[in-house]
């Protein structure tokens, strides 16, 4: 079968489209055929080595830890999917999603894809959707609250804005002049420029004393003290990537990533297909052009998700 395939650390621009081994389902694990897959900021950490210290991965090595497609074998024990079904999936760290064939784990990281979902939108949602569900289970959100989405453009910004808005709270979203719009339909009530205006002052007259919530998608460690300055006293911070677990004033933050809790990507997926949750589609690129996909990704500014179909 064919894969992109990485022989060592280095840049994306290294890898190739080659031929290796079609793999085999071991216990507890399910092949799939492939229909799509979607690119996250974990691939390209992996694939150069950033991460290397706590999450090593061995050569060659097939990136891709979202992934849809059709169940073509099944391993030992697998008590949910059956050959034929289609299902959607996050692979974490063993990827290999950008393969005509993977394998996935039987697992709450699977479900089965709705028969309205598409192969794109399903490979948008796994990493992005789940990561945004778990930040918002941290934050907690509440209908009365104002709450700030730093990196909202992004795959897991896009998500945030919804399930934010889902709350009840009121929500201001940072955005590139072209994408306020696309921003506003996702729930938005409010957009602030994140290239142009100081973000953080900007909040503070949207939210005179300061927002109850910021979800921040873009900063680690000290350089989220700024978007922390737009909470109120005591207001809570959120976001995927590590950083201190207090700021001043009292404002306490928590670090969550994707979680897979039984039932959620399920949840998730079926939202998506009755349109409740909206998988916004930056870029598509064919499976040929997977290497062009993943460059892009790495150099270009691409909003929402960048969706690779085979
Ligand atoms: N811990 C976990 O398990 C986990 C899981 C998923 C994601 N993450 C992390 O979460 C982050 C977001 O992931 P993602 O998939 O949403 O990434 P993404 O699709 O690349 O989105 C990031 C977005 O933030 C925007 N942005 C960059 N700098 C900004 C700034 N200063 N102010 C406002 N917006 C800014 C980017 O726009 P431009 O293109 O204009 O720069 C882009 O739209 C990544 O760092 C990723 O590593 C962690």
């Amino acid at each position: 079968m064919k894969a992109l395939v990485a022989r060592s650390y280095g840049p994306v621009e290294n890898l190739t489209l080659a031929d290796v081994p079609k793999p085999t389902p071991g216990p507890g694990h399910v092949l799939v055929r492939t229909e799509a897959s979607a690119l996250n900021a974990i691939d390209l950490a992996l694939i150069t080595g950033a991460v290397k210290d706590h999450l090593p991965i061995q050569h060659p090595f097939v990136p891709g830890v979202d992934v849809t497609g059709v169940v073509e074998a099944v391993g030992e024990g697998v008590s949910r999917f059956s050959v034929g079904d289609r299902i959607l999936a996050w692979n974490g760290v063993p990827s290999g999603g950008l393969a005509e064939y993977t394998l996935v784990q039987d697992a709450p990281s699977a479900a089965l894809r709705p028969a309205t979902l598409s192969p794109a939108e399903s490979a948008g949602l796994p990493t992005a959707a789940l990561t945004a569900a778990a930040l918002i289970d941290e934050a907690t959100p509440r209908a009365d609250e104002k709450v700030l989405v730093v990196g909202a453009s992004g795959g897991v910004g896009s998500f945030v804005v919804q399930l934010a808005k889902r709350t009840g709270a009121k929500v201001l979203a940072t955005a590139r002049a072209d994408e306020e719009d696309l921003l506003r339909r996702l729930g938005a009530d409010a957009t602030v420029n994140y290239q142009t205006s100081d973000v953080t002052a900007e909040a503070l007259r949207w939210a005179p004393g300061g927002v109850d919530v910021v979800i921040d998608l873009t900063h680690a460690g000290p350089a989220l003290a700024g978007a922390a300055a737009a909470a109120r006293p005591g207001g809570r911070l959120a976001s995927p990537l590590m950083g201190p677990s207090a700021f001043d004033r009292g404002v306490t933050a928590v670090y969550t990533g994707t979680r897979t809790p039984a039932g959620r990507l399920e949840a998730l997926a079926a939202q998506a297909a009755e349109g409740h949750l909206h998988v916004e589609i930056g870029a598509r690129y064919s499976f040929t052009d997977a290497l062009r996909a993943l460059a892009d990704y790495a150099h270009k500014h691409l909003h929402g998700k960048v969706v690779i179909t085979f």
